[in-house]
């Protein structure tokens, strides 16, 4: 099997940390961390542009954790069991000097992985300085190869060139590289099959999405769902596929390896097959709420406790939160939660 960056990265620097568990066993593991709900790109699945409009009113930017506080609060988190960093958005590369937070939270003891998820347009200027800072990897969104989907898909009428670009520059600066692809019916299903070919072609690993009812805005329906089974069952049609075992507990993706080839696809069914039971991440907007899962309706407000207290208390509270964690939203998910249950915008807790 292809070596990952797990058998690579870099060496343990302490003991190992016991994590705290939630009220279902499941350890803290992973923070996912918006640092901004602004986007350059307005999908409809996300944030649809006659919803997002010129007068919509975004978070504050006086709001933001600075950089600091966001290094307090995961140095806090690192000593309960957070491992793994993800920086989102938004669109997280719209953040102001976003490789100063890299560098600062890469010093801190016990984080192995730094990752970031974005929509690639500023990668060609910032890829090699986030690789300097420290980040290993990049997921790239991206939801068809054709000119006329990309385009409506994005909301900005914005061509696939300047995200290839992006995706390359990424490529050059050494950082790894993984395509996502939410698939919506009637939308972008007919691109399954071409972005499959082309990312093969390429030697990228491509996942895809099954269409979530994320936030109250995206017109989410389970009729729009394509499931991991068509999915797989289109792509075994013209490709010959192996599953891959999981690589850690918890991964989201369901992967799967070309026979002929050094290179993977994967699909992540949240709707079709959860993965509650493993989940180990908790998420952190940019100004400063914990939220225990991605579809929850309230935050634990972090800003004044990072502001005020001590590394311990602060640490105390974190435990607090996690230890009472209940959410198991997508394995509970019916058409009525997705339809009147309030949750929180995707574009403010970054997936
Ligand atoms: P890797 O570490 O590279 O596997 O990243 P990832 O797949 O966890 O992160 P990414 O930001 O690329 O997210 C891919 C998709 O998985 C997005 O649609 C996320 O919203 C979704 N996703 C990630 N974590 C969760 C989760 O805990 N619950 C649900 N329902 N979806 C998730
Ligand atoms: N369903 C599934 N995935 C989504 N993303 C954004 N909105 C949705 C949705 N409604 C994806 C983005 C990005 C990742 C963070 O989440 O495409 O790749
Ligand atoms: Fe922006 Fe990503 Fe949302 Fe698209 S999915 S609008 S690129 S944050
Ligand atoms: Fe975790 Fe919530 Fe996603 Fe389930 S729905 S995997 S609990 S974030």
């Amino acid at each position: 099997m292809r070596h990952s960056f797990r058998n690579t990265r870099i060496q343990e620097r302490r003991e190992k940390v016991e994590p705290i568990k939630d009220t279902f066993n499941r350890p803290l593991h992973d923070i996912r961390i918006s640092v901004t709900d602004q986007c350059n790109f307005r999908c409809g699945y996300c944030m649809p542009a006659d919803l997002f409009g010129p007068d919509f009113a975004f978070m504050p930017k006086e709001h933001y954790l600075t950089f600091e506080e966001i290094e307090k609060l995961v140095r806090a988190m690192s000593e309960l069991g957070v491992e793994k960093v993800r920086l989102t958005g938004g669109e997280p590369l719209l953040r102001k000097d976003l490789h100063e937070l890299i560098e600062k939270l890469n010093r801190i003891e016990g984080i192995k992985d730094i990752a970031l998820t974005t929509n690639a347009m500023l990668l060609p200027k910032q890829a090699k300085k986030l690789k300097e800072a420290g980040l290993k990897r990049v997921n790239i969104s991206m939801d068809a190869i054709e000119e006329e989907v990309f385009k409506k898909m994005n909301g900005r009428n914005v061509s696939t060139k300047p995200v290839i670009k992006g995706i390359d520059a990424a490529l050059k600066a050494g950082l790894e590289v993984k395509i996502n692809m939410v698939v919506q019916k009637g939308v972008n299903d007919d691109q399954i099959l071409p972005m499959a070919r082309f990312f093969k072609k390429k030697g990228i690993t491509l996942r895809f999405i099954e269409f979530m009812d994320v936030g109250n805005t995206n017109g989410w329906k389970m009729s729009s769902v394509i499931t991991k089974k068509e999915i797989i069952g289109l792509l075994q049609q013209e490709f010959d596929l192996e599953p891959v075992d999981p690589d850690y507990f918890g991964e989201v993706a369901n992967r799967y390896r070309y026979t002929d080839e050094e290179n993977e696809v994967g699909v992540i069914s949240s709707v079709s097959d959860s993965f509650c039971s493993s989940c180990t991440r908790a998420r952190l907007s940019a100004d400063g709420k914990l939220y225990t899962c991605l579809f929850a309706t309230e935050g634990h407000d972090l800003k004044e406790a990072v502001q005020t207290k001590s590394h311990a208390h602060l640490k105390a509270e974190l435990a607090g939160i996690w230890s009472k964690r209940t959410d198991r939203y997508s394995d509970e998910r019916t058409e009525e939660t997705a339809k009147n249950r309030p949750k929180i915008e995707m574009s403010y807790i970054g997936g």
